[in-house]
């Protein structure tokens, strides 16, 4: 099962690729993590990386599709993945499809800014899972603690409202376009394109992808 999560930034990719993940026994690949984790060991595409995310910008795509075409070329991929952040501009895709890597489906979290923005502002995560909370939404058992490991939770670098406004500026103009581009793909029958409320509570959500995907 190779899956698309495709959305805006906090519309809630991570948290469902968490429960997919648990579920299907299928690897989460988060470029997002990818490069916090190259950021946190201090590589120079870390450290340059870094500024760009820092900046609400994208990394470039040379660099994002290297990464990927390495990860899902691991043992763990051989029965699927969930991509979480990837693709985000038409070259990412493009170099997906050209590599003939096909996806059975594309999922759209489809979120207004507003929401995101005040999401955003409560977001905590355990960066060495990927594991998301939200203090109201979806909150830890013990305020501050990761509910696995009962590490610290951190609040994210870009996680400010300057930054996640512009990081929403740069989605809807880089990689919302990839909405047209993933339904024509599902018009000729190579994959199949699910639109999801995002708004609606995280339980629900999963209970949706649960019937989706069976
Ligand atoms: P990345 O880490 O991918 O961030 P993002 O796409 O901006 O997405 P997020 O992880 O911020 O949000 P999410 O949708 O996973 O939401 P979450 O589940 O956490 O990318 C960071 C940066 O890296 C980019 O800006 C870029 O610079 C670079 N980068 C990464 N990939 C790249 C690529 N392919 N190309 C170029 N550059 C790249 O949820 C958010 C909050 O809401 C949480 O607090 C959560 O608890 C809460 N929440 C979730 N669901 C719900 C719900 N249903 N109801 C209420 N609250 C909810």
């Amino acid at each position: 099962m190779r899956i698309i999560l495709l959305g805006a930034p906090g519309a809630g990719k991570g948290t469902q690729a968490q429960f997919l993940m648990n579920k299907y026994g299928i690897p989460q690949i988060s470029t997002g993590d990818m490069l916090r984790a190259a950021i946190k060991e201090g590589t120079a595409m870390g450290l340059a990386a870094k500024q760009v995310m820092d900046a609400g910008q994208l990394v470039s795509d040379e660099i994002i599709i290297g990464l990927v075409k390495e990860r899902i070329a691991k043992p763990d991929c051989a029965k699927g993945f969930l991509l979480d952040g990837f693709p985000r501009t038409i070259p990412q895709a493009d170099a997906m499809k050209d590599n003939g890597v096909l996806v059975d489906h594309v999922i759209e979290f489809d979120v207004p800014d507003d929401v995101i923005v005040e999401r955003m502002s409560g977001r905590r995560v355990h960066p060495a899972s990927g594991r998301v909370y939200h203090v109201t939404y979806n909150p830890p058992k013990v305020a501050g603690k990761d509910d696995q490991s009962g590490e610290d939770l951190v609040i994210r670098d870009d996680d400010k409202e300057e930054t996640v406004r512009k990081r929403l500026g740069v989605y809807h103009e880089q990689t919302e376009p990839l909405v047209g581009y993933y339904r024509n793909q599902a018009e000729q029958g190579l994959t199949q394109y699910h639109h999801l409320d995002g708004t609606q509570p995280v339980e629900a959500v999963s209970t949706f992808l649960s019937n989706l995907l069976g």
